[in-house]
């Protein structure tokens, strides 16, 4: 199946009070290991690419070329949207003219007029080639990508502002960060994801930041309205266990020379376990 949309997995997700797990890639192991589980498993899923993941990856075109040939040789039967993720004005436009079917225009650090005049520009752009956009309102907190947020909650009344360009997914902070936690985190705000909901209706909710949510919490933000959840961080901790485990057995010396594609397998499948938890999760399974 060719690469889709968000849109309608999204508007399913909503409406059947499960969300739809955004997995971002960094290469071709951890691309191939969440199209597998998603296949394995009948879930739809998103692949996120950061603009710094992109640029390692050789580029947008690369990302696309790469995932369009995963699809087809991989016989991958169910939704696939690959998305950008927090991108910039500019990195908004660059995916799109490179063929992704989905973008994330993150203008949560201009003012808000700016923000609105920014997304309501490239919702005009998708719009007419059929690709899913997501905006964010109030920044999520933590890194990503050298990008450093506060974990402020987006004001409902904005978001209401920003969910009625036309957009297809908003994300909107709620006390999130990227990373892990903090031990004195004071966890999610069900209070402003209520009054955000409230505000936007149908319109479905991202939750960014998805590494390290208690269980309860992330099925209580699936009941207010949450459809997508992005994780990240939870793959880079699982690949990197696994690959060190691996090291520090001696297992790479093992054999005649050193074989990368060994070498990589145990962190590509500690990816797929991972992918596989949150899927059961988010209750996306046997919805594709
Ligand atoms: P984590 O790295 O905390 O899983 O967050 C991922 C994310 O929100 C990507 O946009």
């Amino acid at each position: 199946m060719a690469l889709v949309s968000a849109k309608e997995m999204l508007t399913k997700a909503k409406a059947g009070k499960y969300a739809v797990g955004q997995f971002n890639i960094n290469n071709l192991e951890w691309t191939k290991s969440i199209l597998l589980t998603a296949e394995e498993l009948k879930s739809p899923v998103i692949l996120g690419v950061s603009e710094g993941a992109g640029k390692y990856m050789c580029g947008y075109k690369t990302v696309v070329g790469m995932v369009n040939g995963m699809l087809e040789e991989l016989n991958i039967t169910v939704p696939v949207a690959l998305h950008l993720d927090h991108g910039s004005y500019e990195g908004a436009k660059a995916c799109i003219e490179a063929g992704f079917s989905s973008v994330m225009f993150d203008g949560s650090h201009y003012p808000i007029e700016e923000n609105i005049a920014k997304t309501k520009e490239l919702v005009a752009v998708c719009e007419s080639k059929g690709l899913s956009i997501e905006a964010e309102v109030g920044s999520i907190g933590g890194e990503e990508d050298g990008v450093v947020g506060q974990g402020e909650c987006a004001d409902p009344e904005e978001c209401k502002q920003v969910a009625d360009l036309g957009v297809t997914m908003l994300a909107a902070g709620i006390g999130n960060i990227h990373g892990k936690y903090p031990e004195n985190w004071a966890g999610l705000s069900f209070e402003t994801l209520d009054a955000i909901q409230q505000k936007t209706g149908d319109m479905p909710l991202v939750l960014h930041g998805g590494t390290g949510i208690p269980e309860d919490m992330i099925k209580k933000a699936i009941s207010l309205g949450v459809a997508k959840i992005n994780v990240n961080t939870e793959c880079q901790l699982s690949f990197a266990a696994a690959t060190r485990e691996y090291i520090e057995a001696g297992k790479d010396q093992q054999g005649k020379g050193f074989d990368p594609r060994k070498l990589l397998a145990p962190g590509a499948d500690a990816i797929k376990a991972t992918v596989k938890e949150k899927m059961e999760l988010f209750g996306s399974v046997g919805k594709a």
